[in-house]
């Protein structure tokens, strides 16, 4: 396994990479998720290429940069276990060599709505570094989690409507034997609010807005955000749509969960 931090080293090891090329972005703090997401991509392509990258432009102020974990030496170790070919760890500086930049995607409608709504500006960052990621690498396949709903259907529709020459491909959550979806952020929680965060995947379980509502109503110490059915495309509230999404505070933790519905 190759690790660069440069962007001249990628281009030279990527140039050395055989076959075809597929991506699995992170912002490290790697777990089992993250493991499936290169384990699929294994499956698909040829060569296998993991950023870890925490990406500034995502994080409003006020949230989590600071304090988002780090533990790179741990995700290496896991991805050269998972069979990663080239693993590229940039900094800020490597990413964004002029600064923050004055052009940047933005993410439109499905920006603006539910976790775009509480957090403004996060698609326009997530797609701007995705794009810039997906340049830097040129992979033939890019592989999203699915718990990362509204992320996955902004990146899908930046593809298509800048003619990306990528194939999307989303792999489904990972879960704790108790249902609880894997996330970097789950470290954050003490033993009590880790018990407390089950209210997301038990309002789920219920796959109905009303009755999901009814589940969190029973958790004092999860605060919801929302909790929304959704067509997935376009993150419009929809009574038909296939997805349930919703997303908590758990303590000072946001969580996000989904779960995908047959359509009615
Ligand atoms: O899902 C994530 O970890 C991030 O949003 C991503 C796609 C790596 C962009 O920074």
């Amino acid at each position: 396994m190759t690790v660069v931090a440069t962007r001249e080293d990628l281009a030279q090891a990527r140039a050395a990479l055989p076959g075809t090329v597929a991506v699995v972005m992170t912002m490290g703090a790697l777990h089992a998720g993250h493991a499936e997401l290169v384990r699929q991509a294994r499956s698909r392509a040829d060569s296998v290429v993991v950023t870890v990258f925490v990406n500034p432009l995502q994080f409003g102020a006020g949230e989590d940069l600071d304090r988002y974990p780090r533990t790179l030496q741990a995700d290496l170790d896991l991805l050269e276990r998972e069979g990663a070919d080239l693993v590229f760890t940039p900094g800020p500086d490597v990413v964004y060599p002029d600064g923050d930049p004055v052009v940047r995607v933005t993410a439109g409608p499905i920006g603006e709505v539910l976790e775009g709504a509480s957090r403004p500006g996060h698609f326009d960052g997530v797609l701007t570094v995705v794009l810039k990621l997906l340049h830097l690498i040129r992979p033939d396949v890019a592989l999203f989690g699915q718990k990362d709903a509204q992320q996955l259907s902004a990146i899908r529709r930046m593809v298509r409507d800048l003619d990306v020459p990528v194939e999307v491909v989303s792999v489904p959550t990972v879960r704790e034997p108790d249902g609880l979806a894997l996330s970097s952020r789950n470290a954050y929680l003490t033993d009590e609010q880790r018990r407390t965060a089950l209210v997301l995947s038990r309002a789920l379980a219920t796959g109905d807005v009303d009755a999901g509502r009814a589940v969190f109503a029973t958790e004092p110490d999860a605060e919801l955000d929302y909790l929304a059915r959704v067509d997935s495309a376009t993150f419009t509230d929809s009574p038909d749509g296939d997805l349930l999404v919703v997303a908590a505070r758990v303590g000072t933790t946001r969580l996000l969960d989904n779960r995908i519905l047959e359509r009615q």
